[in-house]
């Protein structure tokens, strides 16, 4: 697989919740790939959680901030990537995100919400309806997950481990063959 993928960098895109994180971890770790997540390394530049970052510089700064990291992630090969979900928001981060292969990890709202109920590290999910939120969100935002290379629907049943397994074995399906030694 290693040798198919010859360095190409996976990015993980989809909702708050998705798992992008998770499954992340362990496809580069069954890659034997490097692993980036682009939500951390703002965290570690800024020296500021995500809550922060929202509440003293506002959503604009840090959509600057998430574009200039995945400029800077793009250079890597051999990366496995997970993204924040607004990630397909820009359009010019879709430059970075063609030069590898994107997968979406579709997880319907319902699990969504059951995964996000406690969680207070999303300042966009503040409001009390939790559910009409995630809906809204992500009405905004199929169309562009849509984009993505390889879609990943997932349900309740899903572990991490049969996620990874699916996407292994699908990758090889998708990977461009554009060149062949013997006609060269
Ligand atoms: C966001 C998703 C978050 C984080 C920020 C905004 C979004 O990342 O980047 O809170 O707009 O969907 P996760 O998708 O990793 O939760």
């Amino acid at each position: 697989m290693k040798d198919l993928l010859r360095g190409l960098n996976i990015y993980i895109i989809g909702m708050m919740g998705a798992g992008k994180t998770t499954v992340g971890k362990l496809l580069a770790h069954k890659l034997e790939y490097r692993f980036l997540d682009t939500d951390s390394i703002i965290e570690a530049v800024t020296k500021k959680n995500i809550n922060q970052i929202f509440a003293e510089e506002g959503e604009t700064s840090f959509r600057n901030l998430e574009g200039s990291v995945l400029n800077q992630v793009s250079c890597y090969v051999h990366t496995v990537i997970s993204t924040g979900g607004g990630i397909v928001l820009k359009q010019e981060n879709w430059g970075h995100l063609r030069e590898g292969m994107i997968i979406w990890l579709d997880v319907p709202v319902d699990v969504l919400v059951e995964r996000l109920k406690h969680d207070n590290t999303r300042p966009l999910l503040k409001e009390t309806d939790l559910k009409a939120k995630l809906n809204d969100l992500l009405n905004q935002r199929k169309s562009l997950y849509q984009q993505a290379d390889i879609v990943i629907s997932i349900t309740k049943h899903h572990n991490t481990e049969d996620i990874v397994e699916e996407i292994i074995k699908v990758i090889p399906t998708k990977i461009k063959v554009n060149f062949n030694p013997e006609l060269n």
